[in-house]
């Protein structure tokens, strides 16, 4: 009886809770609306609108968008081509912002709807994704795409949002002095794959119904080998990458490939730089071929910023502008960032240079998307997601969250016995220097929105122990370090946490890095503050791209070091909670840290991923480069120690092949893969990983294969990641599922994916396994 009645009172609450939604999201729509809501088929503007067939939601989404492209002049047509789409006014269709952002949260960057105002006055702006990469949790990649993509319906339900992001941004982090490197999720292709895919379904959660809607519209960019922005005398509007077939097959087409396929997203942009002499924008086998036929794009392709006018202006690509549109839209754009499609269109047409019928199909792309959003099925209040509003945006869940990012992602790279965890019990008084030891907007990055709040390091230590604070420079470049402040406060406390990094002044967009040292004299404040320091010395980098700190790691009184990414508006209280140990680190390095005469060696224009002897060009990440890094690619400790052991694993697989196949009879290095003896072919891994320490932990598990020497292969490669959780002195299994054909392959030279025959070695922590693969 008593459990019925339990039941009876969550249901009433439940109720209460759901009409009081209904209520204040009724009191919003007809009274507290800030700016238009944008939306189409409003009947209660005009009945006549219910009979069109493009609003009639009982209808699909192909037939619908078919009447409305039948129903427009082609001067309705070009309008909608550009991102500033126009107003259709005696068809009810108002006009349309297609440019919002959500990186890490919603951004009111672009010149699409969003915006903030009283109302919503801000939104949870969690790590920047090289931070949130760091975690290894795919589980919770998808968990924050789901908080901005909720976020950004509620802010558009009171018009203050679009529905159309271009995040996320999953260019391989290619080179240490990218300065966009903090909005990727780093290096390697399948941690990009797993980022793009895990991010691109929580925001656009497709999968919740079967009816292909989408919550928002995500957008996988810049397609493809973007990463070089502005470096000595070249920038990225004229940039031509040159890139070899096999380097563009193992290497930056994973993660948009992912995106795609497993991630169904609805858009891809492409870049602004040239591929092998070919603006991507303009290159229809990149786009057309690969993105539309071989992995079917279910979505719309989008240039990036003005770049169809960058390539007639700067590139010099076209004779003309009206060929720049002709050529871009024949190569299967559908939507242009910027007014050069929207002036130029007509004209390509008028010259015979296009046939309006590829104006039918990109539109019929970008209009297929808006009707995928709900943005034809009239008032958004009476359709899914209508119940949200303002009371659904900063929720301390969300806060919360933003703060679970960043200590998950957090990554301990030093730790001296004694040093951390710092205990509260007995610390009087803790030393906070560096400039950004009270850092706020320097944590959210680019790309960002107005944060809900801040919470420093300065505040989130002084929460837990007193404080005694310097910034130690006058700013992020400190040009001029004020040591004596620091010293002073570092000998009389008796620990001292130094907080030191980059900025959006030292890394950016159109900002690329020429030192990957601590700027200025932040150094020497560090090794000043050290030597003065009585207590244990924690230096925390905040930075999105790697640092040369090997003076650091070799100074004895420099006693842990911690990378912080930029670690989102919560990234002071994560900070702490590691810190103080109430979290138990776990994030890895989602890229290798170079040494600074790593740069002398690769000018950046350089897309060559493997290294070549003969020049002594040196490779790029942990899968070709042959130097020592000041730290690797998937390094991060624990406060525990963390054991592995290999239960299960096969020693030898066997590929079943026809009689007749040519390997039976040659010599082969390498098989294709076929559909005949790929089919079924896999084995299981099977692990424990044992937590000796004292405190709970969670730990990723990163899997890597070093195949045979053929094919110019990388030296390692990830095949898989899992991350777990272990309570103190106990164990966990882990089992990975290996695919012989899909994770233990490598491009050959002209892009085709082979298994290698003969000796693997399978990674895990400091254990090799040795594995033959043969026919
Ligand atoms: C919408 O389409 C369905 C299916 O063709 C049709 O039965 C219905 O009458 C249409 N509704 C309106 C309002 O025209
Ligand atoms: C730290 O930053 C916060 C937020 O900007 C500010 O309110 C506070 O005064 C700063 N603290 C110090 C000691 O400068
Ligand atoms: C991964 O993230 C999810 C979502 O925040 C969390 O629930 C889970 O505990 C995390 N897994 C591990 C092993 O840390």
């Amino acid at each position: 009886m008593s459990s019925t009645r339990n039941r009876v009172n969550s249901v009433s609450s439940i109720f209460l809770c759901f009409s009081y939604l209904i209520f204040t999201g009724l009191l919003l729509t007809c009274e507290k609306v800030d700016g238009q809501i944008p939306f189409a088929c409003d009947v209660s503007k005009n009945v006549v609108l219910g009979e069109y067939k493009f609003c009639n939601t009982s209808l699909s989404v192909k037939d619908r968008v078919a009447d409305l492209v039948g129903s427009l002049t082609l001067e309705e047509k070009i309008g909608n081509l550009g991102d500033n789409a126009i107003e259709i006014s005696r068809l009810g269709i108002p006009k349309y912002g297609w440019w919002s952002e959500a990186l890490h949260g919603v951004s009111n960057v672009g010149r699409g709807a969003t915006k903030f105002s009283d109302l919503i006055s801000g939104a949870t702006s969690f790590p920047m994704p090289i931070l949130t990469a760091a975690s290894f949790n795919t589980t919770l990649f998808e968990a924050i795409g789901r908080v901005v993509s909720t976020e950004a319906r509620a802010m558009y339900n009171v018009g203050l949002a679009g529905l159309t992001y271009w995040s996320p941004n999953i260019n391989i982090f290619r080179d240490p002095r990218w300065g966009r490197g903090q909005e990727t999720p780093g290096e390697d292709p399948l941690l990009a794959s797993r980022y793009a895919t895990g991010y691109v379904k929580g925001l656009q959660q497709t999968d919740d119904s079967a009816s292909n809607k989408l919550k928002v519209a995500a957008c996988c960019k810049h397609y493809t080998a973007y990463d070089l922005d502005n470096w000595k005398d070249v920038d990225r509007l004229t940039f031509n990458a040159v890139v070899t077939e096999q380097d563009m097959y193992d290497t930056f087409q994973p993660p948009f490939k992912s995106c795609v396929v497993d991630g169904n997203v609805a858009s891809v942009m492409c870049s602004y730089n040239q591929i092998n002499g070919k603006p991507s924008c303009a290159d229809p086998d990149l786009l057309k071929g690969v993105i539309r036929e071989k992995w079917k794009l279910n979505g719309y392709i989008v240039s990036d910023c003005d770049s169809v006018e960058v390539l007639y202006k700067n590139q010099h690509y076209t004779a003309t502008p009206e060929e720049a549109a002709a050529k871009t839209i024949l190569a299967g754009l559908d939507l242009d960032c910027g007014s050069y499609l929207g002036q130029y269109t007509q004209g390509a047409i008028d010259n015979g240079l296009l046939d309006e019928t590829y104006i039918d199909i990109a539109i019929s792309n970008n209009f297929a998307t808006l009707m995928r959003l709900g943005f034809f099925d009239g008032d958004p209040a009476k359709q899914p997601y209508g119940n949200l509003g303002p009371t659904d945006v900063c929720t301390s869940d969300n806060q919360e969250l933003a703060r679970e990012v960043a200590r998950q992602g957090i990554v301990l790279l030093k730790n001296n016995e004694g040093s951390l965890p710092l205990d509260k019990q007995t610390l009087n008084l803790l030393a906070v220097i560096g400039p950004n030891a009270n850092a706020t907007s320097v944590m959210i990055g680019n790309y960002a929105g107005i944060p809900c709040k801040y919470l420093t390091p300065l505040e989130g230590l002084t929460a837990i122990v007193p404080t005694n604070y310097s910034p130690g420079c006058p700013d992020v470049q400190c040009a001029n370090a004020r040591i004596d402040d620091a010293t002073n406060i570092a000998a009389s406390a008796d620990a001292t946490v130094i907080i030191v990094g980059a900025s959006l002044e030292i890394e950016a967009e159109s900002r690329d890095r020429d030192n990957i040292l601590l700027p200025g004299q932040q150094q020497l404040l560090v090794t000043e503050v050290a030597n003065a320091a009585k207590g244990p010395v924690i230096l925390v980098i905040m930075s999105g791209g790697g640092m040369d700190v090997s003076f650091a790691k070799t100074n004895d009184k420099i006693t842990s070091i911690l990378w912080v990414g930029y670690p989102g508006e919560a990234g002071g209280g994560a900070i702490a909670d590691v810190i103080f140990g109430s979290h138990n680190p776990s994030g890895r390095l989602p890229i290798t840290w170079y040494p600074q005469s790593y740069l002398d060696s690769v000018p950046m224009t350089n897309m060559n991923m493997r290294a070549d002897p003969a020049t002594g060009y040196p490779g790029r990440s942990y899968r070709f480069y042959t130097g020592e890094p000041v730290y690797p690619f998937g390094y991060g400790m624990s406060f525990s120690s963390i054991r592995h052991e290999i239960v299960k694993a096969p020693q030898l697989v066997s590929i079943p092949l026809a009689e007749d196949h040519v390997c039976q009879s040659s010599q082969c290095k390498s098989l294709e893969i076929a559909e005949e003896h790929c089919q079924n072919l896999a084995f299981d891994i099977h692990l424990a990983v044992k937590n000796m320490g004292e405190m709970n932990s969670q730990h990723t598990v990163l899997l890597f294969f070093s195949p045979p020497n053929v094919h110019n292969a990388p030296q390692k490669q990830l095949v898989g990641f899992e991350k777990v959780h272990i309570a103190r002195k106990s164990k966990a299994q882990v089992r990975f599922k290996v695919d012989v054909c899909k994770d233990l392959s490598v491009v050959d030279e002209l892009g085709n994916r082979k298994v290698p025959l003969g000796q693997h070695l399978l990674h895990v922590g400091n254990l090799k396994h040795a594995l033959s693969v043969r026919i």
